[in-house]
């Protein structure tokens, strides 16, 4: 078995071989620089490798020209595909289509693996409930229900059914634990969460993902109630291995193990790397030389460290190599990946996933477009012919010639039967320079400059008389695509830049309007909303985004997606989400504000479609779910208007008393269904003792109320149609993170 492999190999290693095979390093440079590190092995991975030749080689002194033959684990954010870009993880989730997310997923997987890629850090899990965090992009939203379910879907994508199936890579879900709760939305500030928001909120997707077969995680920066994340035992070992049952190995953030020294909380390098390994962080990934690598050994001769402990680092990471087959077949085949990455279901499938992600906020009749009714179409806003802002953040190996944007989607579409124009009007620039601006990928055209303050007025002016001599304006308002991500957080969430100038502009002129909006966050949109006609969010569809967004304005596909967070009017509600508790006011808990409505400007799960649907009332197979028992919840849904449309079927459940206050809602089910006009399906649900169990403070451990619960179906959190059920029986213990 891969175990006994790695206990073998593990008995012949020095300490300095076990210290370079927990070491992974980012290689930005070139082979030369890097061949020297792989044969003195002194590290076990490396990240950030993607072309294939260059993998073989590095591959080769590996099992080549090192004592012992290990081969090298390469890793790689892998987040929203490799060639073939996908929408962005935000994007994915508003599809509420866990089959889809997986299909995305395992293209992802096939691209990178024949680039020689074993493992992606990814999927990202942090339920995310404030939209100034940057990272919300890269994430499944708000609830852990949908979060768990995306995790699952993600790492099958991934992985495949077994770790080491052909043409599928690792799947590392990341940030354990708590990351996107950092105080004030600034990105890697301190994370303070009690342990019944850890257990109940943060910590269930992770546990989907393990029981998924996860084989990597990867800790997190920031310090969780005062202690960092990558050198905290209890978050490590005591929750994700043994309440979890975690049993591959875990890799630190870029620099994780170091920043412990900066974070004030190890005294050196060397103590630094005693303590992730320690605490059960396996791998340290490293910005140039890793502490681990330089380290370990020394600090295991002087007694600072058990080497019993570097051994269990050590053989989690080599059983994921033997499990991976990497021994046997070290190497890619480059002609093989040339194939691959230029497949084109593989770019059907990016246009098919950001079809399904997008979101119809408003729609007075505007939308969908007619093909015929338009002879002179202007698309115009900031992002409205940009291929970089088009594929979002956490994307290098696109193609950029290939990408389409909405201006070259809607050219397309229209044909000869329009003249399609475009301007940018506006320009979006950052105040400081993206992080990823050092990085240069080989093979990567830098992105554009984007402000030149003499061409502003210019632009502007064109844009608006380019909409005055046409008959149809599809502006595009939002974020470029570097203003959210890592170390991208925002303080408001108004439109950057002049855009609602531009907008205002536009509309003063009376043509028809349509606006899509493409951010990887909520933003402030309110005006917006209130006087154009009809706005589709499309956040940042990938490489065929463009021709999705064509197709759907234009009616060839109808918008099906809903919000996966909740859409704030104001950056002052932040945070604000549907599954809060209630106040001893419930009345009043619309109006929490007095200068401003305490409802979101769209609630969770919203999201509108060109036809209309009607959600039947629950019933239910038996009103009381017994001790071990089940509860089916069946309802029915209808297409009742004249177009094919999808609906995303939702269940939340409300516990009304019990040992702790519960939230007002927590989803427990949900479905796309796709139907015809006219066509009804039956939907089921099953509610178990997993639906109504919670972690409890008072008890520490989880648990389950008996009493009576509520629930409701419909299309989104705001559901109206009610049913009810009861939990029966003595309050006694939940079942944890068991699956
Ligand atoms: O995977 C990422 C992580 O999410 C943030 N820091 C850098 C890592 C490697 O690129």
């Amino acid at each position: 078995s891969a175990e006994q492999r790695a206990d073998a190999l593990l008995r012949t290693m020095t300490l300095e071989e076990k210290a370079g095979q927990v070491s992974q390093q980012f290689m930005f440079g070139k082979y030369e620089e890097f061949a020297p590190v792989v044969r003195d092995a002194k590290v076990g991975s490396l990240l950030f490798v993607t072309d294939p030749a260059i993998i073989n080689r590095l591959q080769k002194v590996a099992v080549e020209e090192t004592r012992l033959k290990i081969p090298l684990i390469f890793g790689y954010d892998v987040i929203h595909g490799f060639r073939t870009i996908f929408p962005v993880p935000l994007a994915n989730a508003a599809s509420w289509d866990p089959k889809g997310v997986e299909g995305a997923q395992a293209v992802a997987a096939a691209e990178a693996r024949s680039a020689g890629i074993h493992w992606a850090f990814s999927p990202m899990l942090d339920v995310a409930r404030d939209p100034r965090w940057g990272r919300i992009v890269e994430g499944p939203g708000e609830d852990p229900f949908l979060a768990s379910a995306l995790a699952r879907a993600q790492v099958r994508g991934f992985q495949g059914p077994a770790i080491g199936t052909p043409g599928h890579i690792i799947a590392g879900p990341k940030h354990f634990a708590g990351y996107a709760a950092a105080d004030g939305g600034r990105d890697y500030d301190g994370v303070y969460l009690s342990d019944a928001q850890l257990y109940n909120v943060i910590l269930p997707p992770f546990a989907a993902a393990v029981q998924a077969g996860a084989g990597n995680v990867m800790s997190a920066y920031m310090d969780l109630n005062d202690i960092p994340a990558v050198g905290d035992k209890w978050l490590l070992t005591d929750v994700l291995r043994e309440q979890m049952g975690f049993g591959g190995w875990v890799v630190s953030d870029a620099n994780g193990t170091k920043n412990q020294v900066t974070q004030h909380f190890a005294r050196d390098e060397a103590d630094a790397a005693v303590r992730s390994i320690a605490a059960g962080n396996d791998m340290e990934m490293s910005f140039g030389p890793a502490a681990s690598a330089s380290t370990l050994a020394a600090s295991v001769r002087a007694g600072k460290l058990p080497e019993a402990t570097l051994d269990r680092a050590v053989r989690r990471i080599l059983v994921a190599k033997f499990k991976l087959g990497l021994f046997e077949h070290p190497f890619v085949d480059e002609a093989q990946a040339r194939r691959t990455l230029a497949d084109p279901a593989h770019r059907d499938a990016a246009e098919r996933a950001a079809e399904r992600s997008f979101v119809l906020l408003k729609n007075d009749g505007a939308l969908p477009l007619s093909a015929g009714q338009h002879r002179r179409v202007a698309v115009i806003g900031a992002s409205a012919n940009s291929k970089r802002d088009m594929l979002g953040p956490w994307s290098f190996q696109y193609d950029l010639p290939e990408t389409v944007t909405v201006f070259e989607g809607v050219r397309d579409r229209l044909g000869t039967a329009a003249t399609v124009e475009t301007a940018p009007g506006v320009q979006l620039k950052r105040n400081v320079p993206s992080m990823f601006e050092s990085i240069s990928i080989p093979g990567q055209a830098k992105p554009e400059p984007r402000w030149d303050t003499a061409r502003s007025a210019r632009e502007f002016d064109a844009a608006v008389a380019l909409a005055k001599r046409s008959d149809l304006v599809i502006l595009t308002l939002g974020e470029a695509e570097d203003m959210s991500g890592e170390g991208a957080s925002r303080a408001d969430l108004k439109l950057p830049g002049d855009q609602i100038k531009l907008f205002d502009a536009v509309m003063a002129l009376g043509k028809p309007v349509v606006v899509v909006t493409m951010s990887e966050r909520p933003l402030e949109l309110g005006s917006v909303i209130e006087r154009a006609p009809a706005v589709l969010h499309a956040w940042f569809g990938g490489t065929r985004g463009g021709t999705a967004i064509a197709r759907t304005l234009f009616g060839d596909v109808n918008p099906g997606g809903k919000l996966p967070v909740t859409w704030p009017r104001s950056v002052g509600q932040v945070p604000i989400f549907y599954a809060h508790n209630t106040t001893h006011m419930p009345k009043d808990q619309g109006k929490r504000y007095w200068d401003i409505p305490s409802t979101p400007q769209f609630e969770f799960g919203y999201g509108l479609s060109y036809t209309r649907f009607e959600i039947g009332t629950p019933t239910l197979d038996t009103p009381t779910l017994m001790p071990g028992g089940k509860v089916t919840v069946t309802t029915s849904v209808t297409n009742t208007g004249d177009r094919v449309g999808d609906e995303v079927v939702q269940l939340y459940i409300h516990q009304r008393a019990g040992r702790a206050s519960r939230p007002v809602r927590e989803l427990k089910g949900f479905e796309r269904v796709t139907l015809k006009p006219g066509e009804t399906r039956t939907v089921f649900f099953t509610l178990d003792e997993k639906s109504v169990q919670y972690w409890n403070a008072a008890e520490r451990g989880w648990v389950i109320d008996p009493g009576m619960f509520d629930l409701w179906v419909g299309s989104s959190s705001n559901a109206q149609t009610h049913g009810q059920f009861t939990v029966a029986g003595a309050a006694r213990a939940g079942s944890g993170f068991a699956p």
